[in-house]
């Protein structure tokens, strides 16, 4: 954990489980997250007296569809709070994040390091979102309304539920000293597979507008992140004829949540813009190699 760190109060969306967890668990580990906390040169200058413990600092907000999935996450990592919502439904978002900012005014989350060292007093807001799902589709075969139902999901998750709640949070991101917004990708925004084309496509739709919200984002206190990871156990192939066949003893290509938040470790604290664990790193910075000169030069002009 770097001193560089500095933030208050971080939301996960999807938190319950899989990636949102591993990242979850990663902030309540580096953070002072309750519920108290005493360290032990405090308690040996105090010989030992016990009212030197203070609040927690800092707070991990977990948020997701299902609330039996949040309160056990919650029961099993001390110091997370939760909030139920569906990120897919859109039209609640604009309520959801009322509410968010109203119960957590300092949702003025975490994360990032370099850019922000000159001042480790300023705070970082974390907005990750996490959620998302993936529906194996095959066109030629499946039933047509069988077929526009998962598409629909899929895009109802993963894209209109991203920009959705990104776009209403916004306003309280802007009027934070500085803050962060995090957005999670795929390795097949890059590279897209045929068993799950409309989850390749709405990953393809975060990483684009994820490049170009951080633009837009530039001269803001708001710090825009994305994280694109490999294939990573969880549970995200639930709806696979093998759910398990993201798992190592199924694939060996398979992060283990170790694995995956030593990366993110490692990016975050490098400081980068893509936070790319495992083989993504070769396609984010494949991408960049050919295209970088090419992006700044047409968005460098006039529009
Ligand atoms: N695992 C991978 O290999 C991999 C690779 C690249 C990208 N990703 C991305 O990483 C993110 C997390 O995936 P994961 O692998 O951790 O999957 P996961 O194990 O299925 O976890 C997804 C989480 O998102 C929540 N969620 C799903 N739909 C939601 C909705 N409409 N509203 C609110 N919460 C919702 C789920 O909540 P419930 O408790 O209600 O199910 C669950 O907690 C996704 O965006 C995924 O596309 C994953």
């Amino acid at each position: 954990m770097s001193d560089n760190w500095n933030w208050k109060v971080a939301l996960i969306t999807g938190g319950a489980g899989g990636l949102g967890r591993y990242l979850a668990e990663y902030l309540v580990k580096m953070g002072k997250v309750g519920p108290f906390f005493v360290s032990y040169p405090q308690l040996r200058a105090n010989n030992g007296a016990h009212d030197l413990a203070f609040e927690p600092t800092q707070k991990v907000i977990i948020a997701g569809r299902t609330e039996s999935n949040l309160k056990q996450t919650a029961s099993e990592v001390p110091g997370l709070e939760y909030i139920v919502v569906d990120v897919g439904k859109v039209d609640n978002l604009a309520e959801f994040v009322k509410t968010a900012t109203t119960r957590f005014p300092d949702i003025d989350c975490v994360i990032s390091k370099l850019p922000y060292a000159a001042n480790p007093n300023k705070l970082l807001t974390l907005s990750s979102t996490s959620a998302g799902i993936q529906k194996p589709i095959s066109f030629p075969t499946t039933p047509v309304t069988q077929s526009l139902l998962s598409a629909d999901e899929e895009i109802d998750t993963n894209i209109r539920g991203t920009v959705h709640l990104i776009t209403h949070f916004l306003p309280h991101l802007l009027s934070k000293p500085s803050s962060a917004v995090f957005t999670v990708s795929s390795g097949l925004a890059f590279i897209p597979i045929h068993p799950v084309p409309v989850y390749c496509a709405t990953k393809a739709f975060i990483h684009s507008y994820t490049q170009t919200l951080r633009l837009q984002l530039k001269n803001t206190s708001v710090r825009v992140v994305e994280i694109a990871p490999p294939l990573v156990e969880s549970d995200l192939h639930r709806d696979h004829s093998n759910p398990d066949n993201n798992k190592k003893t199924n694939n060996s290509f398979a992060l283990s949540a170790e694995e995956f938040i030593r990366d993110v470790d490692r990016d975050m604290n490098a400081g980068l813009d893509v936070v790319a664990p495992g083989f993504t790193r070769g396609r984010v910075d494949k991408e960049d190699e050919i295209f970088k000169a090419d992006f700044d030069k047409f968005n460098g002009r006039q529009h």
